[in-house]
């Protein structure tokens, strides 16, 4: 992959496995195939050492053209959380369950599907063992349940703790402007993230 675009920091000789890992998704026979999403892979960006993992659903058309997650509208109500609660973005790794836009018939951005998901998460786990961080937070449900595996209420799933093999994963709302516009939902996301920060200053 071009690793001119790679915008992670931190320890080298992970940054060198997570690199692997990308360059294996990017030329995935089953992502090659696929013509319902966009060609450009979006990896990860951030700290590769840090104790916080966030993990998307997909890069939008804005991810796409910068080639990294959270850019566009989402990323920045993501910003603005952070910025609430003192967190900085170079204390994150911030990646996708799934690596290439997806688009609908008419080009416009979708979710990915299950089969797309299920081939992103054999990815995204490699990722998440090189990466190995105190806490994964699942931004939104299609994050949560792909990671573990079963459907998920977010009502009475947001800011509680699941574990997935030796992690910790907290779910919490995705920072979309459907989310943000609504206050009682921004209001969670800010609560959320909060609660991750005092968290990981336990563990
Ligand atoms: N939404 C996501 O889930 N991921 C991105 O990278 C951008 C928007």
């Amino acid at each position: 992959m071009d690793e001119s675009i790679l915008k992670l920091k931190g320890d080298e000789n992970k940054i060198k496995k997570i690199i692997e890992i990308f360059n294996a998704e990017k030329n995935d026979e089953f992502f090659l195939k696929n013509n319902r999403i966009g060609r450009i892979f979006v990896p990860a960006t951030g700290n590769v050492d840090a104790k916080i993992a966030l993990i998307g659903e997909a890069p939008g058309r804005d991810e796409e053209k910068l080639r990294e997650p959270f850019v566009g509208k989402a990323g920045m109500n993501l910003n603005y959380v952070l910025e609430k609660v003192g967190l900085n973005r170079n204390e994150l790794y911030i990646t996708n369950i799934f690596k290439f836009r997806p688009f609908d018939n008419e080009g416009k951005n979708r979710k990915p599907n299950a089969k797309e998901s299920s081939r992103g998460l054999f990815y995204l786990k490699k990722e998440l063992k090189v990466i190995n961080p105190r806490l994964i937070v699942c931004l939104g449900a299609t994050a949560a349940s792909t990671l573990l595996g079963k459907s998920i209420s977010m009502r009475s799933s947001v800011n509680q703790l699941f574990s997935l093999d030796s992690f910790k994963v907290l779910i919490t709302y995705h920072p979309s402007p459907f989310n943000f516009n609504r206050k009682e939902l921004q209001q969670s996301i800010i609560e959320s993230f909060q609660l991750i920060k005092e968290i990981v200053n336990q563990i």
